[in-house]
């Protein structure tokens, strides 16, 4: 018995497009550990989305299984939340309704609920923001909102699907040094997509490398570095060849 938070076994997965089977996902196995920060790396279109919804219970593998804590995903659940890239915040609701969406579905009570939703905007850094509306702030500033209201819930794991990636270079920069900071304070299990080296360098424990597609596991990567990471030291700059040269292989 694996005592893994999470656990892939072998996923499979095809799509049907026009008149043949489209293979995304050919086998792909590995453990997320309970509070690992987990990067999911690979080329544009080689599965990493695919393979993070079937995590999330939003698609369904063909073959393999997913365990959390032991138990097979058959779908959905408060266990898991996610990030997107473009946000998905609700327009016509300020920061703090946003924020207050996932605790009002879940009812709780309405003091409990505004105690939480102002303790996790301000942990993103968000405090005095509470009345604004989404197109009132930056796009790091909704990205800060989009997190607020995935772990106002308190999920088990979270799922993050390149979440900085409309962002420009500095803000993104920012964003990385903010999010390691959320996870070091909350403990969380993050697992993070994208397609960027240096970012799963910067950001991981370790790094799912997946192959273009179809997906499968080309090595799982430990960044042994010190937090925070320099990016200019001669040890990320390495690792970062390394996995490039992995990829290109
Ligand atoms: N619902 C679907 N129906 C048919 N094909 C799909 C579907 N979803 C994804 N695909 C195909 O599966 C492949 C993998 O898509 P996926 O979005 O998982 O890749 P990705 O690694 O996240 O790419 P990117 O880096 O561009 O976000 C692509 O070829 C895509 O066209
Ligand atoms: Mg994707």
């Amino acid at each position: 018995m694996s005592d893994a938070l999470l656990q892939i076994r072998n996923v499979k997965k095809w799509f049907n497009s026009k008149d043949k089977r489209l293979m995304v996902i050919d086998g792909v196995s590995f453990d997320v550990q309970e509070g690992e920060f987990i990067s999911i790396l690979g080329p544009s279109g080689c599965g990493k989305t695919t393979l993070l919804r079937i995590i999330a219970g939003l698609e369904k593998q063909d073959e393999g299984e997913i365990l959390l804590r032991g138990k097979s995903i058959s779908g959905p659940g408060q266990d898991r939340a996610m990030v997107f890239q473009d946000y998905a915040l609700f327009p016509w609701r300020t920061v703090l309704g946003n924020v207050l969406f996932g605790l009002e579905i879940r009812k709780i009570q309405k003091k409990e609920a505004l105690e939480k939703a102002k303790s996790f905007i301000k942990l993103v850094g968000l405090e005095g923001f509470e009345n604004s509306y989404p197109h009132e702030l930056s796009g790091g500033m909704r990205q800060r909102v989009a997190l607020a209201r995935a772990l106002v819930c308190e999920p088990d794991i979270l799922l993050m699907d390149e979440p900085l990636s409309a962002l420009d270079a500095q803000t993104r920069n920012v964003m990385q040094a903010e999010l390691v900071r959320i996870w070091e304070e909350t403990k969380k299990t993050i697992i993070y997509v994208t397609h960027s080296i240096e970012e799963a360098v910067y950001l991981s424990d370790r790094i799912a490398v997946l192959s273009k597609r179809p997906a499968k596991l080309l090595e799982l990567v430990n960044v042994d570095l010190e937090r925070p990471r320099d990016r200019f030291s001669k040890e990320f700059v390495n690792l970062r060849a390394k996995i490039f040269k992995l990829i290109q292989s």
